[in-house]
């Protein structure tokens, strides 16, 4: 049943708080720690839905691990090659993640699989992985030729290979860098611009053999990954709606603790700064190589901006909350080369457009981007979340600004990447 909720306007939002760990984070600490030597301890893991899916995947494929309290784990690794054949279909859910970075390293098993997800995962593109790793001798197959789930992984033996990818995506160099791992040899991943690196720095952390250089990474295969202690960060992902609606509720303050700021994510700082918005990064520090500071966030008059280049990817799940803060800020905001929001979760450039233009913003969706002219207020109205979570929590950050309320209709959907939303924004929304 799909899920209405109606959002108030507030007069402003103001306290401290913690978001949920990091998404990507927690995906990689369960396939490293299932596939290490020893065991593996993990605090601050994410329980959405999409991490719930990964843990699933490797408890059926023969991983014990031990869910303590709400977000810590302890997993018993079971080294490279101990991995099991699954009984039965993987299923990724809404996980673009899970199923990818699976397929690489379902690649090189000695056992058959199937991976298949919901509605929305089996319309996204699959080939950007398949292809590469078929080149490697992956045999894999999957709808379309292989563009769409289910797939099915015969597992088999891998070459080593240098592939130049044609998109900045983390996903795609994660899921060679897995396969990488059953490789006699190197496996090399360049980017046009870096994606988010928190495979490179998870695979160092668990001593697997790996060379970053300007505009890629080497992978040497086989080596013994030790079971490590890995504390995740909050998501900057999860934090940037509140950064947002920090900013453009008049009179608000927030503390936002315990932040991933790593600089491949980093990019909503460097966009809402750039646009005029007080946040101050306070306490920073280093744990299991991942750099985290708790962010400071003071209303504050938004300008329009230019965003495009290497600051898309290491933005690329901020730009629905993004056009909600350009929706709000003094003048026009354009963002160019970002084709890649088109096949996220859903198509994020057309649905924000759709969804904000309800609420009365000036929107015009460009083939690879946004341009979005700023209004003093949004108006009430009703919108669709398209069943994408980060479109939903991007317009309850616009109704908590419009003149009147904004009913959002399937909204179940934030469960996704953000278990306690709804409870987060109670703890600090000021009604007048
Ligand atoms: C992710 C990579 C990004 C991002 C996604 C998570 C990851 O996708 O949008 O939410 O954990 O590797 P792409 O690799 O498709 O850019």
């Amino acid at each position: 049943m799909t899920e209405y909720r109606t959002i108030e306007p507030v007069s402003a939002l103001r306290g401290e708080i913690t978001v949920p760990g990091d998404k990507s984070i927690s995906h990689r600490s369960i396939m490293l720690g299932s596939l290490a030597e020893g065991t593996t301890r993990v605090e601050g893991f994410l329980t959405g839905e999409d991490n719930l899916a990964t843990l699933q995947a490797f408890e059926a494929m023969g991983v014990s691990i031990r869910r303590i309290g709400e977000t810590s784990l302890e997993i018993e690794g079971r080294g490279l090659n101990g991995l099991e054949e699954p009984n039965n279909v993987i299923d990724c859910g809404n996980s673009g993640t899970t199923m990818r970075l699976m397929t690489g390293l379902l690649a090189g098993q000695s056992f058959f699989s199937v991976l298949t997800g919901d509605q929305y995962l089996r319309r996204r593109p699959m080939k950007r992985v398949v292809g590469p790793l078929m080149q490697m001798g992956a045999r894999i197959a999957g709808r379309h030729g292989g563009e769409l789930a289910p797939l099915a992984i015969q597992g088999s033996s891998l070459q080593p290979a240098t592939y130049n990818s044609p998109v900045a995506s983390a996903q795609v160099k994660s899921a060679l860098l897995l396969a990488g791992l059953y490789v006699d040899g190197e496996t090399t991943v360049r980017e046009p611009h870096l994606s988010r690196d928190h495979s490179e720095r998870m695979l160092s952390w668990f001593g697997a053999d790996l060379r970053t250089f300007d505009g890629g990474v080497t992978i040497t295969g086989r080596p013994r990954l030790q079971g490590k202690d890995v504390t995740i960060p909050g998501d900057i992902s999860s934090a940037a709606f509140f950064m947002v609606a920090g900013l453009i509720t008049p009179g608000s303050e927030l503390l936002i603790r315990n932040v991933g700021i790593n600089p491949s994510r980093s990019g909503i700082i460097d966009i809402l700064q750039a646009m005029g918005g007080q946040l101050e990064l306070l306490d920073q520090k280093n744990p299991s190589g991942e750099p985290v500071a708790d962010i400071l966030v003071k209303s504050s008059v938004l300008k329009g901006i230019d965003i495009g280049g290497e600051l898309v990817p290491r933005a690329i799940d901020e730009f629905p909350v993004i056009s909600v803060a350009a929706a709000m800020a003094e003048g026009t905001t354009t963002i160019r080369d970002a084709r890649e929001l088109r096949v996220k979760e859903t198509d994020r450039i057309a649905a924000m457009t759709s969804e904000l233009s309800k609420l009365g913003a000036s929107v015009e969706a460009l083939e690879d981007g946004m341009i979005i002219t700023g209004c003093e207020q949004l108006q009430g109205g009703q919108v669709t979340s398209h069943g994408d979570h980060r479109i939903a929590m991007s317009l309850v950050v616009a109704a908590l600004n419009s003149t009147t309320p904004v009913t959002i209709d399937d909204t179940e959907c934030t469960e996704t990447s953000f278990p306690g939303f709804w409870n987060l924004l109670k703890t600090v929304e000021q009604k007048s």
